[in-house]
């Protein structure tokens, strides 16, 4: 009676163990890996609206700019430039491939990379008021072998400081205002 109470409270321990051991793995395998500047995931960016989109030709990509609440809001008022302290905006690409089903349509193919810049002009002084993020691969791997990888950012993006040392201009919204 006893060794089967015993039995019994070893296999249940032994189910909880491969339980709890499960769920941790699997939140492990869920976490993404800061990017060697410190700069942690947003993971939330797949609810981000859209401000604009853009096409690459030389290396065959679509990508589409997204922000968060306080860069669209930022957006939605013409008030870009600076953008506000919070903004955060991303960019995501995709290989670029033909619809099958209409010749000279092209959609989004496998998913390259996930990019972020965040506004804090005080916190990110020393890379033009901004913190630069990349993550590449459907495994979200950080980019960079130290936290110099955002010197390359910020010499592509030192040509705009004219619009905040960003590219993209909001695209108009029929119906949306500006
Ligand atoms: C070779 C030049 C180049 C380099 C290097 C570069 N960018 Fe950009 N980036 C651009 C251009 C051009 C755009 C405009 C939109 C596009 O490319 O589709 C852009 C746009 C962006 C945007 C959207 C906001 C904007 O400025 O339009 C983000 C976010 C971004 N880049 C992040 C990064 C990060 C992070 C790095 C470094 C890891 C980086 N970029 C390095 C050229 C560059």
């Amino acid at each position: 009676m006893i060794s089967n109470v015993v039995r019994w409270l070893a296999g249940a321990s032994f189910l909880l163990a491969v339980t709890v051991g499960m769920a941790l793995g699997q939140g492990g395998a869920g976490k993404v890996a800061p990017a060697p500047n410190g700069i942690v995931f947003y993971p939330d960016y797949p609810n981000w609206r859209v401000l604009a989109v853009s096409h690459r030709e030389d290396n065959n990509s679509l990508r589409t700019i997204l922000g968060n609440d306080v860069a669209i809001a930022a957006a939605r008022a013409g008030n870009t430039n600076p953008w506000p302290d919070g903004s955060v905006l991303a960019k995501v690409s995709w290989k670029r491939v033909p619809l099958d089903a209409f010749p000279g349509a092209f959609v989004p193919g496998d998913f390259m990379q996930v990019e972020f810049m965040r506004k804090d002009k005080v916190k990110f002084a020393a890379t033009l008021g901004w913190g630069f993020a990349r993550w590449k691969g459907m495994d979200l791997v950080p980019y960079g072998k130290d936290a110099s990888f955002a010197q390359e950012c910020v010499a592509c993006h030192t040509p705009v400081a004219q619009s905040d040392f960003v590219f993209t201009h909001p695209a108009r919204l029929g119906g949306g205002g500006k």
